[in-house]
């Protein structure tokens, strides 16, 4: 496989030195230099054990471990013997600490009243939204209900509990409330159909779904209940029996078919043995006391399944104290976190990804900072063509310290011109954050300049769900910053860019993006899937001298002559849309899924706004043909095939482009070539590759052609 290098950001060489402390609004720098960082580095890596035992310590443990680290490739164990429980370092130690009080958790609903578009600019919404703040002592309370509801409903230790929520506290409190008593949670993002829920839920065995009746985004109210009783339907052919529904009323919009009597299935879905449930019926039955579970370091925490290359998502399996520890110290080290120092925190992924899983919930609550949740979407309501402003009305109006969000937003906001976060008062702000896919330098200057009013630091992340945390990340009173550039590793983070024979490569030369040791926050697995770990992360590159496999991300990246790393991108069969994840062979099962379709191939393509947009090649089977005489397939059956694809995975993953072929591309050995397609589909003139070995060159001809 090649790397393709992203040939903008090889131009670009600004470099933006951190300012102190006090210029930035921050009292003081974790970490202040670069020699400092750079000392800090060299020692957690020349002392990994000693490094992260210290970082654990900021953890309360119920008990200390007897060894730190366990490595034995590609298997690591952290913190060995040691017990600890995530809900109790999120929660219950900042209340016994005395800071029950504070507010640990800022949420706002979307609606703002009847109106879907703003009055006029600036003026006032119709109805105030609807913001609630939780204390610890609140998130204490409302977690260890929970918690009694899940063990009311035969939820024990080591169980897997789907979520599938809005974003609403309910679902922080849910994701907690599970590892209060132990339980791993399955977190399916809202924007999902249903089969991702039927495939997520018997992947990992799971018995109980936790989801609402709806939630607002846009305006409208977004049936996720509907969703998880169609899964249910789904999962009565594979013989998987989901036990409980536990329903949240959000919308309160349900159609009276979908109405059910707690304990019993709704109208909606016949005969059926899994049993509903209002959440605010059952919550009223049971005690408000719940002790957290004491749970062994490598106990797992959490599944979050993540899109691959091959097949059906991927259960990424992380474990406790490893976890923890990884997301403690980046959130504090990346966003210079300090409690009591009038920070608010906000993270504008939703929970349903693993920035919302770190970086909304886990790194937040623990570095005891308050963090902001926001229901809906940045467009709402909207100005006429659908612009919006509501980001900055937020940051505003809560005074959010910290701003972490993805580079398609960021060009979203570009498009829609800065004069709308210029009418609101962003002096709030010291510091931005970006995650999700490289930024392109326009969108980071632009950041720069009309969001961070030139005076915040951007810390441009870059990690997975694979890895828990940043990887690599501006420290951002250590580190200067070069718009495009994730910069350096994080402290205890061996990361490296090598070839294929684990040669680590000069400067400015493309390769793959390696870590070479392991880190407390890696993944400790696929779940029920050892084939896939070891093939995925760890078959690719080894140490030439030692043969120890490296932890391979997909990623292509270089260095630059001053060590810093520029990532060029997934170089697998992976596809970041708007900054998500999503695979190639779920879009084309869901193509092929379609009565019209015989084969598909999906590339990216090359987009402003989402970075990479899908583009499905399709091939159509004879019966449309003799359906159709005398026509060939238009935009009523590309627009079909579209809106097919948005049902069958979700929204995120409809394709831009629908286009017919009449055959795929293929090597001899049957395989689609697919970075031909991306060249036909980014519009690449001239064909680069070696094309010997295509079966059928008048097929390429005939792309070709459809190009002009
Ligand atoms: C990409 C999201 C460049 C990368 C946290 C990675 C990035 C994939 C950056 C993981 C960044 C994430 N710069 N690329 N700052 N952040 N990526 O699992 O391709 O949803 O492999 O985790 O996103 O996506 P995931």
């Amino acid at each position: 496989m090649g790397i393709e290098p992203i040939s903008t950001l090889l131009h670009e060489n600004r470099k933006f030195p951190p300012a102190p402390a006090a210029a930035s609004g921050f009292s003081r720098w974790h970490i202040a230099s670069m020699d400092e960082y750079r000392q800090l580095h060299k020692k957690s890596l020349q002392d990994p054990e000693g490094f992260w035992a210290s970082e654990a310590g900021c953890l309360s443990w119920f008990r200390r471990w007897d060894k730190v680290l366990d490595w034995n490739p590609p298997d690591a164990k952290w913190f060995l013997g040691a017990q600890l429980n995530a809900c109790f370092n999120c929660v219950d130690r900042h209340v016994q600490s005395g800071h029950g009080d504070q507010i640990a958790l800022i949420w706002e609903g979307e609606p703002v009243g009847p109106q879907t578009s703003h009055p006029s600019p600036g003026s006032a919404y119709a109805k105030e939204p609807e913001i609630r703040r939780l204390t610890y002592r609140d998130l204490q309370i409302e977690t260890s209900k929970v918690a009694n509801v899940l063990r009311r409903l035969g939820v024990k230790k080591g169980d897997v509990v789907t979520i599938y929520m809005p974003m609403v506290p309910e679902l922080a409190i849910a994701i907690l409330a599970c590892a209060r008593i132990g339980a791993a949670h399955s977190v399916i993002f809202g924007g999902f159909a249903p089969h991702a829920i039927t495939e997520r839920v018997t992947d990992a065995n799971s018995r109980i779904i936790i989801t609402a009746d709806g939630g607002y985004r846009r305006g409208e109210a977004v049936a996720l209940q509907k969703n998880v009783e169609e899964a249910i339907g789904q999962l009565a052919n594979t013989g998987h029996i989901v036990n409980h529904i536990l329903v949240l009323k959000r919308t309160g919009h349900e159609p009276p078919s979908q109405r059910f009597h707690s304990g019993h299935a709704p109208a909606a879905i016949g005969a059926s043995p899994t049993k509903f449930h209002w959440w605010h019926e059952i919550e009223a039955l049971v005690s408000d006391a719940c002790p957290c579970e004491p749970m062994d370091s490598e106990d797992m925490l959490f599944l979050l399944y993540t899109s691959g290359s091959t097949g059906k998502p991927k259960g990424i399996l992380h474990t406790t104290g490893g976890y923890l520890t990884y997301v403690n110290t980046t959130c504090r080290l990346a966003f210079n976190m300090i409690p009591d120092s009038g920070q608010i925190f906000w993270c504008s992924a939703d929970i349903g990804w693993v920035t919302g899983h770190s970086y909304v919930l886990y790194g937040p609550l623990m570095n005891r900072v308050p963090t902001l949740m926001y229901e809906g979407a940045p467009n709402f309501p909207s100005f006429p063509g659908g612009k919006g402003d509501r980001f900055w009305d937020i940051i505003a109006r809560h005074r959010v310290t910290q701003f972490y969000t993805a580079p398609t937003a960021i060009r979203t906001f570009m498009k829609w011109g800065e004069e709308l976060p210029a009418r609101h008062d962003l002096s709030s702000l010291r510091l931005l954050g970006t995650v999700g896919e490289p930024i392109n330098p326009e969108a980071w200057i632009w950041y720069h300049e009309h969001i961070g009013r030139k005076q915040c630091p951007i810390v441009d992340t870059y990690w997975q769900t694979e890895t828990a945390g940043h990887i690599c990340t501006p420290l951002p009173g250590a580190i200067p910053t070069k718009p495009g550039s994730c910069t350096l590793p994080m402290l205890g983070i061996d990361a490296a860019v090598v070839n294929e024979q684990g040669e680590e490569l000069p400067a400015n030369k493309g390769g793959l993006f390696v870590i070479r040791k392991p880190w407390p926050g890696m993944l400790r697995g696929v779940y029920g899937n050892r084939e896939r770990f070891i093939s995925n992360y760890w078959s690719r590159v080894k140490d030439p001298a030692s043969s120890t496999p490296y932890y391979f991300s997909a990623d292509g990246a270089r260095r630059d002559e001053d060590g810093y790393f520029w990532i060029q991108g997934r170089i697998d069969d992976v596809i970041k849309v708007s900054g998500h994840l999503l695979g190639t062979m779920e879009v084309e099962s869901a193509l092929v899924s379609h009565p019209m379709v015989a084969e598909a191939a999906v590339v990216g393509m090359p987009h402003d706004i989402k970075g990479n947009a899908i583009c499905a090649f399709v091939t159509i089977k004879s019966k449309w043909f003799a359906d159709n005489p005398g026509q060939q397939p238009g935009e009523e059956l590309r627009k079909q095939l579209a809106a097919h694809v948005a049902k069958e995975v979700g929204a995120l993953a409809r394709p831009d482009q629908v286009r017919f072929a009449e055959g795929l591309p293929k090597t001899r050995s049957g395989k689609i070539m697919r970075r031909l397609l991306r060249d036909v589909a980014a519009g690449v003139e001239k064909i680069t590759q070696d094309t010997t070995t295509l079966e059928d060159f008048s097929v390429v001809a005939k792309l070709r052609a459809d190009e002009e």
